[in-house]
């Protein structure tokens, strides 16, 4: 004899073992490839919202460096109504000062590699 109640609840947690790595990303709101990139402990805020900067930092650097050097522009005024000087070492990196494990990490992981360190000086080690 077939005992359906056992099997129906064998069937069910077989389902939830073996898409647990589904509920657990979707409850951590993260996917399992995405890059550990180390954020600024000290600062909770970025120069633009934080979506925007995920997506289009490289176009708000490339304005910058069109600005100052460009229009002799420095100062930055951001969304949030801030100012910041327009650069990439004394600006950028200051907050994120472990290039390595956040700018580095992530362009590894999607194999860009910016030259702009071939001039710009990077922090030496992440604080
Ligand atoms: C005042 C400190 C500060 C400065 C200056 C700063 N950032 Fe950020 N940045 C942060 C913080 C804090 C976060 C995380 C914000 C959050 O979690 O919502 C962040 C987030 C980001 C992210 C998104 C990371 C992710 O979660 O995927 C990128 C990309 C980024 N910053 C790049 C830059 C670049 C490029 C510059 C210079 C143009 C810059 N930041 C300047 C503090 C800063
Ligand atoms: C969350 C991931 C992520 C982080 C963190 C991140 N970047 Fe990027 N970055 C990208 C991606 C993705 C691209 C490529 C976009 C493309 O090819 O259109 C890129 C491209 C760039 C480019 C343009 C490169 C090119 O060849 O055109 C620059 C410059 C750049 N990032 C600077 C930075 C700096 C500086 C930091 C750290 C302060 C940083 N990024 C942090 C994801 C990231
Ligand atoms: C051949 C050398 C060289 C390379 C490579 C280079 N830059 Fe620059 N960059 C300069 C010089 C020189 C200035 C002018 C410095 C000043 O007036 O403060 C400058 C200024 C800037 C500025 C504004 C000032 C500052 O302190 O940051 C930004 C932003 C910038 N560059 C971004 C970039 C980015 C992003 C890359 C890589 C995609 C890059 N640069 C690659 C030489 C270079």
């Amino acid at each position: 004899m077939y005992d359906a109640g056992k099997i129906i609840t064998g069937l069910i947690l077989f389902l939830v073992l073996f898409t647990a790595p589904i509920w657990v990303n979707l409850a951590s709101g993260t996917s399992a490839k995405r890059p550990d990139i180390k954020l600024p402990i000290e600062e909770k805020e970025c120069v633009a919202a934080t979506a925007y900067m995920k997506a289009s930092h490289m176009d708000l650097i490339y304005e910058w460096r069109e600005l100052v050097v460009r229009e002799e522009l420095r100062a930055y005024h951001s969304p949030a109504g801030k100012e910041y000087e327009m650069s990439l070492t004394k600006t950028c990196l200051s907050c994120h000062s472990n290039k390595a494990e956040f700018c580095d990490r992530c362009h590894n992981y999607v194999a860009v590699s910016p030259y702009c360190w071939d001039c710009h000086t990077e922090p030496k080690e992440g604080l």
